[in-house]
């Protein structure tokens, strides 16, 4: 057996839980780096993973995890019935006293490029993450996971594969698959009230990955493209990984400030927007202002990004149709994703163009990635054309309404606090404003001390002026749990800034 593991280097790990960072990789690369620099030597036990998983307030999944991963990668070694163990000799380890590191010069040189381009560099400048624990009180832009109907999904899963057979085995447009582009097109037409035909609609595997195409396809290096200031932190990231110049434009309840954004940068060549419910703050875009960025697409020449994001969940009001559907020119290109009506792991959305550039963006599919996965596509297009998701989206939008209810409930019992009624008429979160000079990545961090998971409000700013506040989720959690959440956020009445 080798010396019990001195916990010390394990115990101080630095897990950021606000960065985007799968707190996986975050873990690995501390062990790895705590491996390479010595801090954990060549043959010392590891404690135990439920241990760990404890130390780090991580889930013991997480933790068997990184073990896994660096098992694979040579740092570890797992000794049956007896622990797992830092290995003696660590593959790739590049310290001074590895082996690794005798390689003869000429090996070296001979890989004299080794290391990400520039290209490389920007897109993993913004680190994102997904999904990486089980949502627990209050994560934000999580749909109910124990809702969606799993059992109606596996019946038409098995009821397609039977289907794929002949053609669909190898040729499936690089726009997607056409009838769930008719379906998609027929549920925007009557639910968003756009003027879309299916060979308009180009599926994608999300949001992210259309607004890079978007990106690649419409906009060049160094391009000015206005985003809402606080805005949706995936499309700056996209944006800027592609070398767009990225403009904070201030954003306030009646969404973008047309006025603001003219005045500090009159010609932008892409404006990016979230007109059905501004992401994070709540608004939706003015009917005036809706005018104001057509205008300033007409005189500009600019293109308009539209985020469709969050449209389903409406529960107070009525729902402004998607600006795709006033659009005489052509310049409206509207995104839009199953990661909140299904689920975030399904990864399939899809892109609304002109229709001039419809055979444009499938040749670039085809450069790219040809298409999203054929069996997924089939199944969600028969879950639509069934009208199984419209059912869906009405269900859950009954079920947020009531969760809703309680968070609104909770809010007002437990901190005095009550959200503007533009924030109330949808969504699956509510921010929490905090006073001028509240560290609020610090607040989230206590929080999270009681397994509370909240998003501090400054990360969506990019600009020097940042507010200070907390994103609160409450579609994914039960109404009975949210009412019972009280002596979890009592203590921060005193950050809140309230109007009256
Ligand atoms: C504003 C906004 N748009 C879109 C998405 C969905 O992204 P994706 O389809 O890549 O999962 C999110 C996810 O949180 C979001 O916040």
């Amino acid at each position: 057996m080798g010396k019990s593991g001195s916990a010390g280097p394990l115990m101080t790990l630095d897990i950021n839980r606000f960065n985007g960072v799968p707190l996986h990789l975050q873990i690995s690369e501390a062990l790895r780096k705590a491996v390479s620099n010595g801090q954990l030597q060549g043959g010392e036990r590891l404690p135990s993973t439920r241990s760990l998983a404890g130390d780090w307030s991580v889930s013991r999944n997480t933790v068997l995890q990184v073990f896994e991963t660096l098992i694979s990668e040579g740092y570890l070694e797992a000794r049956v019935g007896d622990g797992t163990y830092v290995k003696r000799q660590v593959l790739g380890d590049f310290t001074a006293t590895s082996a690794t590191d005798e390689r003869p010069l000429e090996t070296k040189a001979s890989y004299p490029f080794r290391g990400l381009s520039q290209r490389g560099k920007a897109l993993i400048a913004h680190r994102l993450g997904g999904l990486t624990e089980r949502p627990t009180l209050f994560m934000p832009d999580v749909p109910d996971l124990q809702a969606f109907p799993i059992r109606s999904w596996l019946r038409l899963m098995n009821e397609v594969s039977g289907r794929l057979k002949g053609d669909i085995l190898v040729n499936v447009s690089n726009a997607g698959y056409e009838p769930l582009r008719d379906a998609i097109a027929q549920h925007l037409r009557t639910a968003r009230g756009m003027m879309v035909e299916s060979r308009q609609v180009i599926i994608t595997t999300g949001s992210q990955q259309s607004l890079d195409l978007l990106a690649r396809l419409l906009v060049d290096r160094g391009d000015p493209v206005w985003l809402e200031e606080p805005g949706y932190v995936g499309a700056r990231a996209a944006l800027m990984a592609n070398g767009c110049s990225v403009l904070p434009i201030p954003t306030d309840e009646e969404g973008i400030n047309i006025d603001l954004g003219r005045s500090k940068f009159p010609t932008p060549r892409m404006v990016l927007v979230s007109p059905s419910r501004h992401y994070p703050l709540g608004g939706t875009l003015s009917a005036e202002r809706r005018e104001e960025l057509l205008d300033l697409s007409r005189t500009t020449g600019a293109w308009i990004l539209e985020d469709d994001y969050d449209c389903e969940f409406r529960y107070r009001g009525q729902p402004f149709a998607a600006l795709q559907s006033v659009d005489r020119d052509g310049r409206v290109v509207s995104i839009g994703t199953f990661s909140k009506t299904l689920l975030p792991s399904f990864r399939l959305g899809f892109v609304v163009v002109p229709i001039d550039l419809a055979d444009d963006f499938a040749k670039a599919r085809a450069v790219i990635d040809r298409h999203a996965p054929i069996m997924e596509q089939m199944v969600l297009a028969e879950f639509m054309h069934r009208g199984l998701y419209s059912a869906h989206i009405r269900r859950m939008r009954s079920l947020y309404a009531e969760r809703q209810a309680a968070m609104l409930q909770l809010l007002d019992e437990t901190l005095s606090y009550t959200p503007p009624e533009f924030e109330c008429a949808g969504g699956m979160h509510f921010v929490l404003p905090f006073k001028e000079g509240v560290d609020d990545t610090a607040v989230a961090h206590e929080l999270w001390k009681d397994r509370i998971v909240s998003r501090p409000l400054s990360m969506y700013f990019s600009g020097r002026r940042k507010c200070s506040g907390l994103l609160l989720g409450f579609a994914a959690f039960r109404a009975e749990d949210i009412l019972a959440a009280g002596k979890h956020l009592a203590g921060l009445g005193d950050l809140i800034r309230r109007n009256d």
